[in-house]
């Protein structure tokens, strides 16, 4: 079955004390709401994960990792394996976010592997795509897209693929303040669908859940989130803080 799932991707922002103070605050709000129907979960920087996991433990609030390394363990300093995460309880992972592939310039043959850890582990990875304002100004996105995928995923056994979540986030629309339109966001989901339909089959590409980032918020999520192939969100600013996070969760169709 499809999940819908918000997911809060709070990057590099918060002290410990304002991230348990967030995390309590999402956990208070969702079960006051009664949000069941909707996966939430809250991707804290990797020191504050263990604090995340002891908190949400008890409700369903589940707790994922913006990174992790391509190795299991090792002479590897300062980076932070699968296995590790898994110690912690941590149930999902975001593998390939464009700062990461833009900063740390991580490439598809890395990401592949993370997304092996991770699932050998029984972890999630969340894996990001998405095109950047040039590509889309050619028309290019489908094509960015699609290699995307294909380079770093296509080679997961079906039994595999079909426990990742995917999020496109457009690279334009990250911290922008200019979403990709509900339009614009159904036809690069649908087209995800489509080339999923394509390697995987139509049962694997119907039920795998595929969530839109990029400035979604408040305002625009119910919009974005109505539409067929977009199951959720992979949220950044907008997911700092508690109330304006319920209120996109809380755009996902009842
Ligand atoms: P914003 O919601 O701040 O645009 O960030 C989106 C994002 O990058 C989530 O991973």
């Amino acid at each position: 079955m499809r999940k819908n799932i918000v997911a809060g991707n709070w990057k590099m922002n918060k002290t410990f004390q304002q991230a348990e103070e967030l995390v309590a605050e999402v956990k208070d709000l969702m079960e006051e709401h009664e949000i069941k129907h909707t996966e939430v979960i809250v991707i804290p920087p990797f020191p504050y994960l263990e604090m995340a996991t002891d908190l949400a433990q008890g409700s369903p609030l589940k707790v994922g990792a913006q990174n992790v390394s391509d190795h299991d363990y090792g002479a590897y300093t300062g980076e932070i394996s699968a296995p590790m995460l898994a110690s912690m309880e941590v149930n999902y992972c975001i593998v390939g976010h464009s700062e990461r592939r833009k900063y740390f310039r991580e490439k598809s043959k890395a990401l592949a592997e993370k997304v092996k850890q991770l699932l050998n582990a029984g972890i999630t990875p969340i894996f990001c795509c998405g095109e950047d304002l040039e590509k889309r100004e050619k028309g290019q996105q489908e094509k960015v897209v699609e290699r995307q995928i294909s380079k770093a995923l296509f080679e997961l056994e079906p039994d595999d693929f079909s426990r990742m979540v995917i999020a496109y986030e457009p690279v334009w629309a990250i911290g922008t303040g200019k979403n990709a339109t509900p339009e614009q966001a159904q036809e690069m989901h649908a087209f995800i669908r489509k080339i999923i339909e394509g390697k995987y089959g139509k049962d694997i590409s119907e039920n795998i859940s595929i969530l839109y980032g990029g400035s979604c918020n408040a305002k625009n999520a119910k919009s974005l989130f109505k539409n067929p192939d977009v199951d959720g969100g992979l949220i950044g600013g907008a997911s700092l803080n508690a109330e304006e996070f319920l209120k996109v969760i809380r755009g996902i169709p009842a």
